[in-house]
């Protein structure tokens, strides 16, 4: 077990003016509606207990107005709590002066927020190095330490562009190199990836993993999707109405739900029955049209280091593979693509679900070609990303 970093003890935060009968009626054991509907009081968080290792990943998850949010701003006081108390390396947030405050909120802990907080005005390096720049470092020194932060994000090569002509993906990735920038321990993150679609949203989950793992950040991140959740978090609070209703680990939570609330939760986690192949299919990094040379089908192959070209016609209605075998012995005899190609490939469409395609991917030796209803290929499905999908 590695060392506690952050505690969080007893914590509550009350909405509206009657608080002490509200908080003698949440200890008397009422629910948050029921105190919301007699007092005007909204209890948003309640009795909140809970300890963030240094250097992992702690996901904060439930159903929209469960508190998460509310939550995440006591972390770094955003939020003042109305009882109980955060308690950063054995100080307690609440005893900081408000110099303290400003060096915590500067050197130690560093939000990122759902809609990014991108400043339009300034181009991505500007924003990235934006954090450093408040705290008075010089403009080399801050530059040199974004370009850095930059690179690892995988937007080398952007850092001049205005964040106005950034896809929502790119813009997400300036908004973790601007956090990753400040140095900051700690990160708070109020659902990042939550405007993203779903294939750019588990490139960017994954590119997190990646970064936290090399770096050793704590993360606290928020969320509401139970997949991401058990994808990212080492240990997971799922939070409804204000409280946390349990904490573990995601294999914990899985194997022993606390009551039926978790348990539908996690349930819908069953990705068997929500993951469709549009979830996981990619590009056709080599794609050719039957009626081109053997010879360019054997320098695209070289050339994206494959072993095998997809074969379309002009309309782009999938026909084939053509593997590099194939193309050496139609090189070697003369012969057309058509004579030589594979035919006999799986297909399938976008809205089937992964399980179902689970058998074929097992058995084929090639990617299943996704195509549309007209066969037009859309995309394929390697095995690897069938069998690990469902992990
Ligand atoms: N400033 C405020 N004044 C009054 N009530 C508030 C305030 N901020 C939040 N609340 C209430 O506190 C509860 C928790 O809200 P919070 O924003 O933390 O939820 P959440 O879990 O982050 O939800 P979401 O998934 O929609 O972001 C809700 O009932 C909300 O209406
Ligand atoms: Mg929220």
């Amino acid at each position: 077990m590695s060392e506690t970093l952050i505690q969080v003890k007893n914590l509550c935060k009350l909405y509206g003016l009657n608080r002490s009968e509200a908080s003698a009626m949440m200890r008397a054991g009422s629910d948050k509606n029921t105190v919301y509907q007699k007092t005007g009081v909204t209890a948003a968080l309640w009795d909140i207990n809970l300890e963030v290792r240094r250097g992992e990943i702690y996901v904060l998850i439930g159903l929209s107005g469960s508190g998460k949010s509310t939550l995440l701003r006591c972390f770094n006081r955003l939020n003042r709590p109305t009882s109980g108390e955060v308690i950063f390396e054995e100080k307690a947030l609440a005893e900081m002066n408000k110099q303290e405050l400003l060096e915590f909120r500067r050197n130690k802990i560093s939000m990122v927020f759902q809609s990014f907080g991108l400043m339009s005005h300034r181009d991505v390096l500007g924003n990235v190095a934006y954090g450093l720049e408040v705290k008075g470092i010089s403009r080399a020194e801050r530059e040199e330490k974004a370009m850095k932060m930059i690179e690892m994000v995988g937007l080398s090569g952007w850092e001049h562009k205005s964040c106005a002509q950034l896809s929502g993906g790119m813009r997400q990735r300036v908004g973790i190199a601007r956090a990753l920038a400040n140095d900051a321990e700690v990160l708070l993150m109020d659902e990042p990836f939550s405007a993203l679609d779903p294939l750019v949203r588990r490139e960017m989950q994954f590119e997190l993993l990646s970064l936290q793992r090399k770096l050793k950040k704590t993360i606290i991140f928020v969320t509401h999707d139970i997949d991401e959740a058990f994808k990212l978090g080492d240990t997971v609070s799922i939070m409804r109405d204000g409280r946390i209703v349990q904490t573990g680990t995601p294999e914990e939570m899985s194997t022993n739900p606390a009551d039926d609330y978790v348990r539908e939760f996690i349930g819908s986690a069953d990705k068997s029955k929500v993951l469709t192949v549009r979830n996981i299919m990619m590009t056709p990094s080599c794609v050719m049209r039957a009626h081109d040379g053997i010879d360019h089908a054997l320098r695209e192959m070289r050339a994206n280091a494959l072993s095998s070209i997809y074969v379309v016609n002009d309309e782009m209605q999938f026909e084939g593979i053509l593997t590099v075998a194939q193309a050496i012995r139609a090189h070697r005899e003369q012969l057309k693509t058509s004579e030589v190609m594979e035919r006999e490939i799986q297909t399938t469409h976008d809205d089937v679900l992964v399980a179902d395609i689970m058998p074929v991917a097992a058995e084929t030796p090639f990617p299943i070609a996704v195509v549309d209803s007209d066969n037009r290929l859309m995309g394929i499905v390697t095995k690897s990303s069938v069998l690990t999908a469902l992990m």
